[in-house]
């Protein structure tokens, strides 16, 4: 089939290089043209694990091409994604100008071919139908003269789309194995036309031909239902490590160690063992932005979400215990050094919005610390645009040397293998916070560390 992406992200990207991977024709676009200008040249905008070289077999292939014309994208396919950021504004709600202008964008290209336009962005419930008239009215304003260069405005060409919820569900860090191995497709709409499409889209994955693959379920909704799994699956994940957090605040009041209860209650398969991690909190583009458009809908309708606003309030407080920890431990901030380790919102990944480290330095830097931090992937020149102050190393040894505690933040395997007694060596005060609960409690202390975890 021939499809169409429009926003070439994490998401955008992933999909439309995994759908040519499978056999499908398509054509990402992207408003920045920098960015597809380097993918041309296999340069890839971010850092996931196989992206590359799927891109690069795909490109070589001619299944996958780059464009920022819109034009190009909804002449040519048969079903267009709209994967465009929705990030949050400062009241919570999300910010929809990308998909609006997108939506407007391609209702003023279509022409009276039959089209899918699926939204795989997280949207806020409704905003199918909100997608629909954007559509609409972009077909209105679509520049329509005869063809005989005369220049006589006719009316609009009729057009013939139906709009498909797709939402996403794929990991940063393990994005194209997600991609590859979904744990089901999440189809919203409300035409049989679109969901046969949607249909022939995913047939690798619904109806496998290889002997020992098993299909992949399909769930089909309607629009509302489709918009609202999304959120309620982030919502649950969230809600889930908010949980553990809050057990970890009581653990430590009361001598228990967190993370023998999450081993003990995860084995329970009602409650399973993931997204049990006591430590400094969620973070990331997508759980911070989709609880507070939850909430924000909650309101919108009348409704208070009091569980989702206490999972959002036991986050955020999660960064200021790693605060209180260093307190207990240096008693005066002001003047000290403090190393960090791990600056992506999570290891795999160099994405680092609402990273919980970042945020964890903003407050010691506000509170007068010097802050140095080392991540393996984050570049310096990332942080400089959003933290000016925070000096990043590139070694995770070297920035040690003068620091008065090292606080680890991202949990990357590579930290679990550095020489503890080195750390020990070269810190000026032996002070660990295990941000993560990573590191092994023991290890630490025999290495002279003073370990301080999360909950134990
Ligand atoms: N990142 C994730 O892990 C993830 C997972 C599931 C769902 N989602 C959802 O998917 C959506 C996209 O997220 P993302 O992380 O890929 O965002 P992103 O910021 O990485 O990518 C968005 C892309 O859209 C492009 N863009 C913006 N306006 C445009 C326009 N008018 N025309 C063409 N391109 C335009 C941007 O340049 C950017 O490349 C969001 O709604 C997000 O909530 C993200």
């Amino acid at each position: 089939m021939k499809v169409g992406v429009i926003g070439t992200g994490y998401v955008g990207l992933v999909t439309g290089a995994c759908l040519a991977y499978v056999g499908h024709e398509v054509l990402c676009m992207d408003n920045d043209a920098g960015k597809v200008e380097r993918l041309r040249q296999i340069i890839m905008p971010i850092y996931e694990p196989g992206l590359e070289e799927i891109v690069r077999s795909t490109v070589d292939s001619g299944a996958l091409q780059f464009s920022t014309n819109m034009a190009d994208v909804v002449g040519q396919s048969d079903v267009i994604f709209i994967t465009v950021g929705t990030p949050s504004r400062p009241d919570g709600s999300p910010d929809l100008s990308a998909v609006r202008a997108v939506a407007r964008g391609i209702g003023q290209h279509l022409d009276s071919r039959y089209r899918v336009i699926v939204n795989k962005s997280t949207v806020p419930v409704g905003s199918g139908n909100w997608v629909r008239m954007l559509v609409e009215d972009g077909a209105q304003l679509a520049p329509v003269t005869s063809g005989d260069g005369g220049g006589v405005a006719l009316a609009p060409p009729k057009t013939d789309f139906d709009i498909v919820s797709n939402p996403e569900f794929l990991r940063e860090g393990s994005a194209v194995w997600d991609t590859f191995n979904p744990d089901r497709i999440v189809v919203g709409a409300d035409s049989e036309r679109a969901l046969s499409t949607m249909g022939q889209l995913y047939a690798h994955w619904t109806a496998p031909t290889e002997p020992n693959k098993a299909p992949v379920p399909m769930v089909v909704t309607d629009l509302s239902s489709a918009e609202m799994i999304k959120y309620a699956a982030n919502a649950f994940l969230a809600t889930k490590i908010s949980f553990i957090n809050e057990i970890s605040n009581i653990c430590e009041r009361v001598g228990a160690d967190v993370t023998r209860v999450a081993q003990a209650i995860g084995l329970d398969k009602r409650i399973g063992s993931q997204f049990l991690n006591a430590g400094a909190g969620w973070g990331g583009s997508c759980f911070p932005k989709d609880v507070s458009a939850l909430v924000n809908t909650g309101l919108e309708y009348g409704y208070e979400c009091s569980l989702l606003k206490a999972t959002l309030s036991v986050n955020d407080n999660q960064r200021k215990r790693i605060i209180e920890k260093l307190q207990r431990e240096l008693r005066i901030l002001k003047g000290r050094t403090i190393a960090i380790w791990g600056l992506a919102f999570k290891p795999d990944t160099d994405d680092i919005r609402s990273a919980p480290a970042l945020e964890v330095a903003i407050q010691l830097l506000n509170l007068g610390c010097r802050v140095v931090a080392h991540d393996p992937i984050v570049t310096a020149q990332q942080i400089k645009g959003q933290v000016p102050d925070l000096q990043v190393s590139e070694d995770p040894l070297a920035l040690l040397d003068n620091a008065d505690a090292l606080v680890l933040m991202t949990e990357w395997p590579q930290y679990k293998d550095i020489d503890l007694s080195e750390v020990c060596r070269r810190l000026r005060q032996p002070i660990l916070i295990d941000g993560r609960n990573c590191l092994s409690p023991e290890i630490a202390r025999t290495a002279g560390l003073t370990y301080v975890g999360v909950g134990r």
